[in-house]
């Protein structure tokens, strides 16, 4: 009987409860494949703060390391408490911190449009009708956000910040080879998104995905600029299966995408290291105006221990079975109340969890 050993990181707002729902399916997989999890509990955010003045303690790291994966919740402070010092830079330290510990190059954010959920969608009605399926897989530990140099110096008018934008073959060629291999497991369809009509990191960018492209003749491959994806992500989503993106165009490809779908707590992510390890969190954030009130949703919660199971445990059934409960229970039109219109089953967050948990038993 195997162990696998789970970081839990529940973090602040409707982080602890969501979390626990996520808990919930987990223990009921455990009774029925007969793997342990070992839980292993640290905080990480606003919740580490009020402990130890830090956003991500070495005893937090400390516990990741001796884990197999990480589950991690959300952090975040109210907005209007943003410059506090708790709360300052709260979301930059937290998961820039984690990513770039564990190196988790590979960020997975699907983006699911339910045809039962069209209404919730920004998009307009004749669009979203169809519904699309695609997933944006984001470089997430290179580009932009991490080249060196970075700074700020001189003063008056000639006073200057500056970030690099730098992209190593081996870093692309790894992030292209994911989104091809995912590619592969869904729609075969990769399009690579650059700025290679302007930035020398993106020329070379493509001419690396190409190359990548090449050994994937079985996977349809499109590179397209990111001005016209953006555009093209609110006329026709359907064309789209993998959106391969650099760190800071997938940060934001991911975030239209998603709110293309119109239900951000529905919505999983992964970050995945080399390897087996990842970190796995919902693509919302921490929500605090909603949080102890019943109202939030644990689906993408729930739906990111899904991905855990299928990425790092090698688990695919139980990751299934679970997106299957998980559909199930919208399908039959229980609703919590992000996502609730007239006529549905309303939910808490906690019925919600009861509810998914029931289906996987069946
Ligand atoms: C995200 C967030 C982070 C990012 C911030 C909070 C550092 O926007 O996960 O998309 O830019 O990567
Ligand atoms: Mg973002």
């Amino acid at each position: 009987m195997s162990t696998k050993k789970v970081a839990v990181l529940p973090g602040d707002g409707i982080g602890p409860e969501v979390m626990a729902e996520a808990r919930k399916v987990l223990d009921k997989i455990e009774e029925s494949t007969g793997v342990t999890f070992e839980y292993n509990q640290a905080l990480v955010g606003g919740a580490a703060w009020d402990e130890y003045k830090e956003h991500l303690p070495e005893s937090t790291l400390e516990t990741c390391r001796n884990c197999d994966a990480i589950l991690f919740g959300s952090v975040g402070g109210p907005v209007k408490e943003q410059n506090s010092e708790k709360w300052s830079g709260v979301e930059v330290n937290s998961l820039l911190g984690l990513r770039k510990a564990f190196e988790l190059y590979a960020n997975l954010r699907p983006a699911k449009l339910f045809p039962s959920l069209a209404f919730a969608s920004s998009l307009r009605e004749d669009i979203s009708q169809k519904g699309f399926d695609l997933l944006v897989v984001r470089e997430l530990t290179g580009g932009i956000y991490f080249g060196q140099p970075k700074g700020r110096d001189g003063e008056g008018a000639s006073e200057k910040a500056f970030d690099t934008m730098v992209y190593s073959r081996k870093e692309v060629r790894r992030i292209a080879e994911m989104a091809f291999e995912v590619a592969r497991k869904r729609n075969q369809k990769v399009t690579s998104i650059d700025k290679a009509n302007v930035l020398t990191t993106m020329v070379f960018w493509r001419k690396v995905v190409e190359e990548v492209a090449a050994e994937y003749p079985d996977v349809e491959y499109e590179p397209m600029y990111v001005d016209n994806a953006a555009m093209q992500l609110t006329k026709n989503p359907q064309q789209f299966d993998v959106l391969l993106c650099g760190n800071m165009f997938g940060d934001i490809l991911s975030d239209e995408a998603a709110a293309l779908t119109g239900s951000l707590g529905l919505l999983p992510s992964a970050s995945l290291a080399e390897g087996s390890f990842g970190m796995y969190e919902p693509s919302g954030g921490s929500a605090p105006d909603i949080a102890g009130t019943g109202k939030a949703n644990p689906i993408a919660q729930i739906l990111s221990a899904a991905m855990m199971l299928r990425y790092s445990f090698d688990m695919e059934d139980s990751a299934q079975k679970i997106e299957h409960s998980v559909n199930s229970v919208l399908e039959q039109g229980y609703r919590t109340a992000d996502i609730y219109t007239d006529g549905d089953k309303k939910v808490t967050t906690q019925e919600m969890g009861d509810l998914i948990v029931e289906i996987l038993d069946l």
